[in-house]
């Protein structure tokens, strides 16, 4: 019997090669679309789309048991005019033109699992936002909206319909804890700006079995934060991320020492600076358990 087929939509990066690793693990054969084709990676065959026009990627949709769009340019980067058009216009034209595929099925996929944001709730400062907690304000909630605003335009009568927003997802092969790590090795891992804006993390290990919970539970559609249930203050992540690698204690870095760095990155310093303490209540209430729901674990399993 041929393998389920899951279809990855901008599954070229950090969460779509993680997640397509275990896929072919657990029996399904992933296929991931992406912009450019880098060669076979492993047992993952890649399709070429342009992430906003029909072509023949779509025929890889008809007959799938699930589609994951995980499409999107990186949000670190500077917000000049052109880069949030590109992070907006890659959302929005990818979550359309996967509807449209879609509706195009004689054989449409059983389930849509579509990545989001928690910056949508803003920066959030104390405040415990579950998924019925308001939008909050700013450039990055802009672009949550737009690209939830467009999922939630699309009509799949037979195919059900979920979206992840996502936390600060902890992997050793991608993401920002790279980053984070060399300048924690390097003595700059110090509390950030007052230290107490929240980060809603979550291991990587938990993020590839909440995508595969969605897609193989029939019964849940709608909105899900995926994050650990234990979020922590930027003070206590950086104490235990220097814990993890071996440096006791680094000088806190000011807000204006992070303003200075992100230029030199090419990076917001609203990235370091803002937060939000998010609970996953819907993965709660539905007894999704946690394999790793406190931060220190998930950073010893990844740095062990
Ligand atoms: N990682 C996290 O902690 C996290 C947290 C919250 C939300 N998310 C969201 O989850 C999704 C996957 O995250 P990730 O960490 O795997 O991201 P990633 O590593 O940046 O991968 C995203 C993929 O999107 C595609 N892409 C980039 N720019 C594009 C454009 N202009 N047009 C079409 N496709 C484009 C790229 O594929 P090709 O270049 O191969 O086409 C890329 O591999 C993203 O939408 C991200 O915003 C991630």
């Amino acid at each position: 019997m041929d393998k389920p087929r899951i279809v990855l939509a901008g599954g070229s990066g950090f969460l779509g090669q993680e997640l397509a690793h275990d896929l072919v693990a657990l029996g399904y054969d992933p296929v991931i679309l992406t912009r450019s084709m880098r060669g076979k990676t492993g047992r993952v065959r890649q399709v070429q789309w342009d992430g906003k026009t029909i072509g023949k990627w779509a025929i890889e949709l008809d007959g799938a048991k699930a589609v994951v769009n995980l499409t999107g340019k990186s949000v670190n980067c500077r917000y000049t005019h052109e880069n949030l058009r590109e992070i907006n216009e890659s959302r929005v034209n990818s979550v359309r033109v996967v509807d449209e595929a879609i509706s195009k099925c004689t054989r449409p996929p059983e389930v849509l699992v579509q990545t989001a944001s928690l910056a949508i709730y803003g920066d959030a400062g104390n405040r415990l936002c579950d998924e019925n907690s308001p939008a909050g304000d700013g450039i990055p909630v802009e672009t949550c909206r737009l690209w939830e605003e467009a999922f939630n335009e699309g009509k799949t009568p037979f195919t059900r319909r979920i979206i992840l927003r996502i936390g600060f997802v902890l992997g050793k092969s991608g993401g920002a804890l790279g980053t984070l790590s060399k300048l924690v090795k390097c003595f700059l891992g110090g509390t950030v700006g007052s230290g107490r804006q929240y980060i809603s993390w979550l291991h990587v290990a938990d993020m590839n079995r909440m995508f595969l919970w969605a897609i193989e539970r029939d019964d849940v559609h709608g909105v899900f934060n995926a994050t650990s249930p234990n979020p922590v203050t930027n003070a206590e992540f950086m104490r235990e991320l220097r814990r993890a690698l071996h440096r006791p204690w680094s000088p806190p870095t000011p807000s204006w020492a992070v303003h200075v760095g992100s230029w030199f990155m090419r990076t917001e310093p609203c990235l370091a600076l803002t937060g939000r303490r998010c609970d996953p209540k819907q993965f709660l209430q539905h007894r999704f358990e946690f394999r790793f729901p406190n931060l220190r674990e998930a950073l010893g399993d990844i740095y062990e």
